[in-house]
């Protein structure tokens, strides 16, 4: 399937959304040296200087029931975790939702996004940006305490291309894996990699804030979070402190 690479562009994830609404086939790529109108997630702005980082979006034609898409970011995630730890030789975790963090800061983030009518997907696009080569001194000044690099954590650049062949890689394996065996052995694995799983967290959501055993996810990538009292709270959407 097609590559498109920008050395600038505003986002890959618009331009995969013009490519998707063209008819682009499943697994197109877009890569972008530079994004200057990055997103991230809640409406944030994403932060992708030149030179340093990953900045891709990969589209996918799955035909699954839209409470199902969930799953498809997760996967991402695992993909993304597993490459860090098995082919770059970094500790890194997964943070509920799909935060990935390397020494408790962000190191990459996962933007999902589907366009889909009546339970339909017409297609669901997986925007990853990783910071590879980025020193402190990139970062805004705003995140800079909570972010950071794989440059940072190897204290060595590394190269992209290799990492995003390997994301890749292990992206479309896993995708097969759930495509034939369903969401099972994809929990499994993104439990495995999960930093909140098992531990004393605490919730804070809009209406307030909770502490709780983070038991799991379920089929949907909701938390499940057992309060002192033994009861089970689903948690939707929260900022999640271990
Ligand atoms: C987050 O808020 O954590 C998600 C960040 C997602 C950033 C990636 S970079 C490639 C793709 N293009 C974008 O504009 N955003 C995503």
């Amino acid at each position: 399937s097609e590559v498109h690479y920008y050395p600038t562009i505003d986002s890959t994830q618009n331009k995969c959304q013009e490519l998707a609404k063209a008819g682009a086939p499943e697994g197109t790529l877009v890569v972008a040296d530079q994004q200057v109108g990055g997103k991230g997630r809640l409406g944030r702005v994403w932060h992708s200087p030149p030179g340093t980082n990953i900045s891709m979006s990969l589209l996918l034609r799955p035909t699954l029931e839209l409470q199902k898409c969930p799953q498809i970011t997760l996967l991402a995630a695992v993909a993304i975790v597993e490459t860090l730890r098995d082919f770059c030789a970094i500790d890194a975790q997964i943070k509920w939702p799909n935060d990935i963090l390397i020494d408790g800061k962000k190191v990459c983030g996962i933007l999902t996004e589907l366009n889909a009518e009546s339970d339909r997907i017409h297609y669901l696009i997986i925007g990853m940006g990783l910071n590879v080569n980025t020193t402190a001194e990139q970062f805004p000044e705003d995140v800079r305490e909570v972010a950071t690099s794989l440059y940072i954590a190897k204290g060595e650049p590394l190269r992209r291309v290799p990492i995003i062949q390997q994301i890749l890689y292990r992206l479309e394996k896993l995708y097969d894996v759930y495509l034939e065996d369903g969401f099972a052995p994809v929990k499994e694995r993104w439990e495995r990699c999960a930093i909140t799983i098992g531990k004393k967290v605490t919730i804070r959501t809009l209406q307030g804030s909770f502490t709780g055993y983070a038991e799991g996810i379920d089929d949907s990538g909701v938390l499940l979070v057992r309060r002192e009292d033994g009861s089970i709270t689903k948690v939707y959407s929260a900022d999640v402190e271990i």
